[in-house]
């Protein structure tokens, strides 16, 4: 399945768009290998890694929620690394899910643990405990303290996530770009009531890897967030292996039969900035002409983009509008033309749509160059 979704975390390959999110008390190794049949990416966790946020965790469990929690750093390193070691056999891109209360923590952690793993920032958790002890929330309305996490974990090679709940930080979208600036590779997006239209909106300013979250329990809560442009999809309370394994065999059969598991609307209803590569040329009046103002290209730049980021197959296209499939609508878009210039060089429309996930990736490095 690595190829039906070709999903890339730096060097580490995904076999499938599904992730689990992170429980603190609840998602260790064991929970994860009951589910590892289905899954492409797993956040253990949360783990409270010093001093003040083990003393947060004590906080809750005295206020009856469930933590991992063990009595101080190196105790709960020892504890990280054995979870780590039962799933080295697995399939599955490992994250851990921490809650510190300096970089100092986080530079530790990482020491200790290596860059096998994905490190993800705990910016989520609302509890007052650990907004006092400088995690959770409090990175979110402190993004300077946040840069400088991102940057600890960085100076030892990590990869690294940021999980957020959308709609604490003062702008989800301006956020999300200081988090890529300060060199993080996902954002983890909690969408909370905000829905999937903010990870459109994050899709649209940055090039990090995203994964959306938040009651996701079945294909079409799935495909709202990956239509609006994440990349993974994390489930937390609903990740039951009966709802994991439908949701996987309902991706799997979308991702053969469309060719494009998270494909985007088209621009004119909807799209993000992957949609760019369903657009024709800008030579009529269409949402495109104000998009592309927007993002301060001029048409003659788009022109360069499109044709300067299609692979060859693409450039073919005898007998459709523009001569080429660069300039071809989505597939699910009706259109005798193009399917008769796909039939004549023999593509078919899931490869058509595989060609067209190539360009938007294209298109997207050159934006965020
Ligand atoms: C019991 C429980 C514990 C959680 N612990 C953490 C945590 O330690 N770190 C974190 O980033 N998110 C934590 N979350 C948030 C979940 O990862 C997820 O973002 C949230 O539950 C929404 O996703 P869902 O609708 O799939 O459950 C926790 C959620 C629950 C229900
Ligand atoms: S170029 Fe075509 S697909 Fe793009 S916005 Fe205009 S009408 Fe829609
Ligand atoms: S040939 Fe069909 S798919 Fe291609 S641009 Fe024209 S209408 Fe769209």
């Amino acid at each position: 399945m690595l190829d039906l979704f070709d999903i890339q975390i730096k060097d580490k390959r995904l076999k499938s768009p599904i992730a689990l999110a992170s429980m603190a008390g609840i998602t260790h190794a064991e929970y994860i290998k009951q589910r590892a049949k289905w899954v492409g990416f797993a956040c253990m966790g949360g783990y409270s890694i010093d001093e003040k946020t083990i003393e947060a965790s004590t906080a809750l469990i005295k206020r009856g929620r469930e933590e991992f929690l063990f009595s101080n750093q190196e105790e709960v390193l020892q504890a990280i690394e054995k979870e780590i070691s039962e799933l080295r056999e697995l399939d599955v891109v490992v994250c851990i899910n921490l809650r510190a209360s300096s970089p100092s923590s986080l530079t530790t952690a990482a020491q200790r643990l290596g860059t096998d793993i994905v490190y993800e920032i705990d910016a989520h958790c609302r509890q007052e405990e650990m907004i006092q002890a400088g995690c959770g929330e409090y990175l979110l309305t402190h993004t300077d303290v946040l840069a400088q996490y991102i940057a600890a974990l960085k100076a030892e090679n990590a990869i690294v996530s940021v999980k957020i709940r959308a709609g604490v930080a003062e702008d989800d979208v301006k956020l999300a770009q200081l988090l890529w600036k300060a060199g993080a590779d996902i954002i983890h997006v909690d969408c909370m009531d905000k829905g999937a239209t903010e990870i459109l909106k994050i899709r649209n300013a940055c090039p990090l890897l995203i994964i959306g979250n938040n009651s996701i329990n079945s294909f079409a809560s799935a495909k709202a967030m990956l239509t609006n442009g994440a990349d993974l999809i994390s489930l937390a309370r609903m990740a039951q292996p009966s709802v994991l394994s439908e949701l996987y065999a309902d991706l799997v059969a979308y991702a053969k039969e469309v060719g494009w598991y998270n494909v985007p609307k088209q621009l004119c209803r909807g799209g993000d900035i992957r949609a760019l590569s369903f657009c024709c040329p800008p030579i009529k009046p269409c949402p495109l002409i104000s998009y592309l103002q927007h993002l301060e290209i001029t048409p003659q730049e788009f022109m360069n983009m499109k044709t300067a980021a299609a692979g060859l197959p693409l450039m073919r296209g005898e007998g459709t509008c523009f001569g080429s499939l660069v300039f071809c609508c989505k597939s699910s878009t009706p259109c005798f033309g193009r399917d008769r210039a796909l039939h004549q060089i023999s593509m078919s429309k899931a490869t058509y749509m595989k060609e067209k996930r190539a360009l938007a990736k294209k298109l997207l490095e050159m934006r965020f160059a």
